[in-house]
């Protein structure tokens, strides 16, 4: 059985303070969810008090992107075992908006894929095609092609510790969502994938979220989806009743 994952992307909000007031007022609406993974993903800046914050507690920290080298003069840079350090278990690995305004590649999300899995780190491992890609028919070709590389060269027992995210990018931030049958169908298709590269039992134990405008009100029937195990949430994140909702979606 896949354990669902629900996890918060913050991207570039929330300062330490607004950050920790979020964590005391979240830790009291889900502590009782023990059949759900719960995840942050937060700035950089927030991360070590909130990974103490929440120590003892059923949330993890994680980091929004990393560098693929654990030290070096990459300026501006952070990397997989400064993440560890700050008490990170997790870290979100090529969003389509580091895709798009960082110049992420394939190429680089294997190398931090890599780098993060060999610091201990849990992978969200972001796809998605644009709104012109999936008019064009080609929304299977080109998350095949982020999958099939983003994860290229892991071992079976690296990929425990892989988690797929998909995302379409005209779904982020526009509250236009996937339909419950347009997420699923996505998802059979990387859960086949996955099958291709590393058998069935990885495909069976490899869980894949959603992401792209879930929000409390759309969060169950997303998730009632069979190949769907998990959201990946922006906005409906950032506010701890809504992050609660998300969470405990089958009540
Ligand atoms: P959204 O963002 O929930 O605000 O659409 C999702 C994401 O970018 O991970």
């Amino acid at each position: 059985m896949r354990t669902p994952f629900i996890c918060g992307n913050w991207k570039m909000y929330k300062t330490v303070s607004e950050a920790m007031a979020f964590l005391d007022a979240a830790k009291g609406l889900v502590g009782g969810v023990n059949d759900v993974d719960i995840g942050i993903g937060a700035p950089a800046t927030a991360l070590k008090s909130l990974a103490d914050g929440a120590k003892g507690s059923n949330i993890m920290i994680g980091g929004e992107n990393c560098h693929w080298e654990n030290e070096g003069a990459f300026t501006g840079e952070i990397s997989p075992q400064m993440l560890v350090e700050a008490g990170c278990k997790f870290v979100i690995i090529g969003h389509s908006e580091r895709r798009r305004y960082f110049g992420e590649t394939n190429e680089t999300v294997n190398k931090k894929v890599k780098a993060a899995l060999a610091a201990g780190l849990v992978v969200i491992m972001c796809c998605g095609e644009t709104l012109a890609e999936r008019e064009a028919g080609k929304t299977d070709a080109v998350v095949a092609d982020h999958v099939k590389n983003g994860i290229a060269g892991l071992s079976m027992d690296e990929m425990a510790k892989v988690v797929i995210a998909y995302e379409p990018v005209w779904a982020i931030g526009t509250g236009k969502t996937a339909t419950p049958e347009q997420a699923q169908d996505v998802h059979a298709v990387i859960r086949k994938l996955l099958a291709g590269m590393f058998g069935d039992a990885v495909a069976q134990t490899t869980r894949i979220q959603y992401g792209g405008s879930v929000k409390p009100e759309n969060v169950r029937e997303i998730m009632a989806k069979p190949d769907v195990d998990g959201a990946l949430v922006g906005g409906a994140s950032l506010k701890p009743d809504s992050f609660a909702k998300l969470v405990n979606f089958k009540a």
